[in-house]
């Protein structure tokens, strides 16, 4: 179903953002026939372009991102294209951008900020001074918010002097994600899980987001930044509520962002009392990934002295009814042994066995959601194993695959975010307080870090972290599930 035709505007239009992702994610909404024929979108950056040069930025954008488009669909697509060249730092170019947006008056407006966050004040400014910040125009902003409580708030401040909360989308593109919602389907379109889903029944929950890539071409960003910011304030506490969050009174946005503060408040503060046995910070150095040697996060930053870590694990847990004294384990990593991402709940083990010793271990149950690669969901099971050999027993699972299940193309997740901002639908988008509240438990972490003279530790390209990691959980008498 086609949405109403909007303009969309992206600021840096130019950058690794707009190429990558959004240009081609609107480029297969388009192919889906989703964007209706008066849709625009409007690039802007301080680089001086032609609408014809922007085209083939475009063009090239979306046929370097392995897709082989159909000659037609692409030029159908790229007629919608045009390019103001913009600077927040001067006034030229702003009359321009509101030229173009006077001649479709009745359409939705969508400004997307794929630009360095500083910048996000002065671009609500300019809008906000130009007229174009006003009416039903929507404002979307990237990660980072903010390297800080303090400086995400500046920047919440900045955004928000110009829109009102209900027309500011903050993106976590981890929300766009088929698999992340479908923890939203699995958890509250079943009956089975929700009496198990609780302390009495769950022994602990393991989040793991392991990339093989190291920083690429980031580093300049990334050194700044690195993984608690980088992916746990953001991508991994979200998660975390999804899984742990009660179930909200309905989709409505706010109904599911007040249940996933109410999951934010009640994590246990992580500080300098507790650093030592909650968190592991570590930092890759040179060695093998995906079949070739390769260097070491310093030697690729150039910059031997780098303390910024670029693997994390921790201990959270979660101070309320429901979680008590379970373990939410996330870790999280650059240059690891696999690109996977998944969620295990592991249940507790059965109270006890009518078994006798012939019939081999029995393995408590456990629920692993693959969110990446090879989507899918999978509840280990214990059985018999099948024979005339007594009663011997297995542990297998029930298995899932969305591939094998629906065959379906996966889309990514900004195509879902980009049609829901235009739709208006904020319940994938993180709301204020839920950014601010996440930063105020992520910045005392930070704090204890820096005021620590060890640097993180290292671990060997391609192996899944410093030892730490593994005997952060050891010592709980458990151990990471390896994905497989
Ligand atoms: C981004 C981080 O938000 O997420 C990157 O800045 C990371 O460092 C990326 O690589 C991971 O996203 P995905 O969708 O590839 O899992």
């Amino acid at each position: 179903i086609p949405v109403e035709p909007f303009d969309l505007v992206v600021f840096g239009a130019t950058g690794d953002l707009a190429r990558r992702k959004l240009l081609p994610a609107l480029y297969h909404r388009d192919l889906a026939g989703q964007l209706s024929d008066a849709t625009r979108i409007i690039g802007v950056s301080r680089r001086r372009l032609s609408d014809e040069d922007f085209r083939c930025l475009a063009s090239d954008a979306i046929t370097g991102h392995g897709d082989e488009p159909d000659a037609a669909n692409l030029a159908r697509f790229l007629r919608r294209l045009c390019y103001v060249a913009a600077d927040a730092g001067a006034d030229d170019g702003w009359p321009a951008l509101a030229a173009r947006l006077a001649e479709q008056p009745e359409h939705i407006r969508v400004f997307y900020l794929a630009t360095a966050p500083e910048l996000f004040g002065p671009i609500c400014d300019r809008l906000g001074q130009a007229g174009l910040a006003g009416g039903t125009g929507r404002v979307v902003v990237e990660k980072p918010i903010g390297k800080s409580l303090a400086s995400a708030r500046a920047v919440n401040e900045a955004v928000g002097r110009h829109f009102s909360e209900d027309r500011i989308y903050r993106i976590d593109h981890y929300l766009g994600k088929e698999t992340v919602q479908n923890l939203m389907a699995l958890r509250f379109a079943n009956a089975l899980f929700e009496p198990l889903w609780r302390a009495a029944q769950i022994d602990h929950v393991q989040i793991t987001v392991a990339e093989t890539l190291g920083v690429e071409g980031r580093a300049g960003y990334y050194d700044t930044a690195g993984a608690l910011r980088d992916m746990v304030q953001n991508h991994m506490l979200q998660l975390l509520c999804l899984v742990a969050m009660e179930p909200p009174a309905s989709l409505s946005a706010d109904a599911v962002r007040d249940e996933k503060l109410k999951v934010l408040k009640s994590l246990v503060p992580i500080g300098d009392g507790n650093i030592h046995e909650r968190t592991v910070r570590g930092q890759y150095r040179a060695g093998a990934s995906r079949g070739g040697p390769v260097p070491g996060y310093l030697e690729e930053l150039g910059d031997p002295t780098s303390r910024t870590e670029t693997f994390v694990a921790l201990k959270a847990e979660i101070a309320n009814w429901r979680w008590a004294g379970v373990p939410f384990y996330l870790r999280t990593g650059k240059r690891l042994p696999a690109r996977v991402s998944e969620i295990v709940a592991q249940f507790r083990p059965i109270p006890f066995s009518v078994f006798d010793g012939s019939a081999g271990p029995i393995e408590a149950n456990r629920l692993v959601i693959r969110l990446q690669p090879d989507e899918g969901v999978k509840l280990w099971l214990m059985i018999k194993d099948p024979g005339p050999g007594g009663m011997r027993l297995r542990h297998v699972p029930l298995d899932m695959s969305f591939a094998k299940a629906f065959g379906l193309r996966n889309p990514d997740a900004y195509e879902r975010l980009l049609l829901d901002v235009v739709r208006g639908n904020q319940t994938l988008f993180m709301r204020r307080d839920e950014v601010e509240t996440a930063w105020s438990w992520i910045d005392p972490i930070l704090q204890s870090w820096a005021a620590n003279p060890e640097p993180p530790r290292p671990y060997t390209s391609g192996t899944w972290g410093p030892s730490a990691a593994i005997a952060l959980v050891e010592r709980d008498g458990r151990s990471w599930y390896e994905p497989v």
